[in-house]
């Protein structure tokens, strides 16, 4: 895992604007994987910026996003949908056709996820995929436990998720229990991955990620550091615990 430190929120964002930026202008018709939280909220108003002033091209690109809430619809303001349209999707000129985020109302999220999983093999595969990091270690919502899944399906959320999410929520009842994940096995078909970290909350996290030289479905964050080309950009104060 190869790791980026920088100064602040706003250069972690750049930076990982950068290598989407790079990847898009190369590749017009790449496939692109994404994620929700706050974390990437930086990165989405930087390839905004470079779509409105430099002209970067989304019309051709695909995405397919890591995860949403069992049970909510797209329109749903507390959605990955609606976040993503928010965030990203309704300012740059991408095809909505073209953007994926698993479906919250699914009634069978085994079969869906097997077919989640299958629209992303006949695209061609993710070449680049954005990560942030569970305080927890986890990633997309593959949440820490004895056995991790492969593919994409229904997964439970941890209590500690459930609490780091209450944020967005009215109240902590509010958030839900339950949601669609891209797999580890998913995750790890990206060809290359950006992992994010920012602020104190995840200094602990990211100390263990770096510093356990193990991999353990405790932490499955650490599954990363087999994939051939992964790169983490974290801020100073994500990266505080590393060398405490
Ligand atoms: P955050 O979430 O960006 O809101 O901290 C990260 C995650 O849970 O993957």
């Amino acid at each position: 895992m190869k790791t980026i430190v920088t100064k602040s929120y706003d250069e972690m964002s750049k930076t990982s604007a950068d290598f989407f930026e790079s990847e898009i202008r190369n590749n017009p018709e790449i496939v692109i994987g994404l994620a929700t939280g706050s974390t990437p909220v930086g990165t989405y108003k930087e390839l905004v910026r470079r779509h409105m002033e430099k002209g970067l091209d989304f019309s051709r690109v695909k995405s397919f996003n890591l995860d949403e809430y069992l049970g909510l619809s797209g329109d749903n303001p507390n959605s990955y949908r609606h976040f993503m349209n928010e965030q990203l999707f309704n300012h740059i000129n991408i095809d909505k056709n073209n953007t994926h985020v698993p479906e919250g109302l699914t009634e069978d999220p085994k079969a869906y996820g097997e077919k989640y999983d299958q629209m992303i093999t006949e695209s061609g595969g993710i070449r680049i995929q954005l990560l942030g990091i569970g305080s927890n270690g986890h990633i997309a919502f593959n949440e820490p436990d004895d056995e991790l899944p492969l593919g994409t399906g229904l997964v439970e959320l941890s209590e500690q998720t459930i609490e780091d999410n209450a944020r967005f929520f009215q109240s902590i009842d509010q958030v839900p229990t339950q949601a669609i994940s891209m797999g580890m096995g998913s995750i790890m078909k990206a060809e290359k991955i950006i992992i994010l970290a920012s602020g104190e909350g995840k200094a602990e996290v990211i100390s263990k990620l770096l510093n356990s030289g193990k991999v353990t479905s405790r932490i499955p964050a650490t599954f990363l550091l087999l994939h051939p080309d992964v790169t983490l950009i974290c801020d100073e104060e994500a990266y505080s615990g590393v060398s405490r």
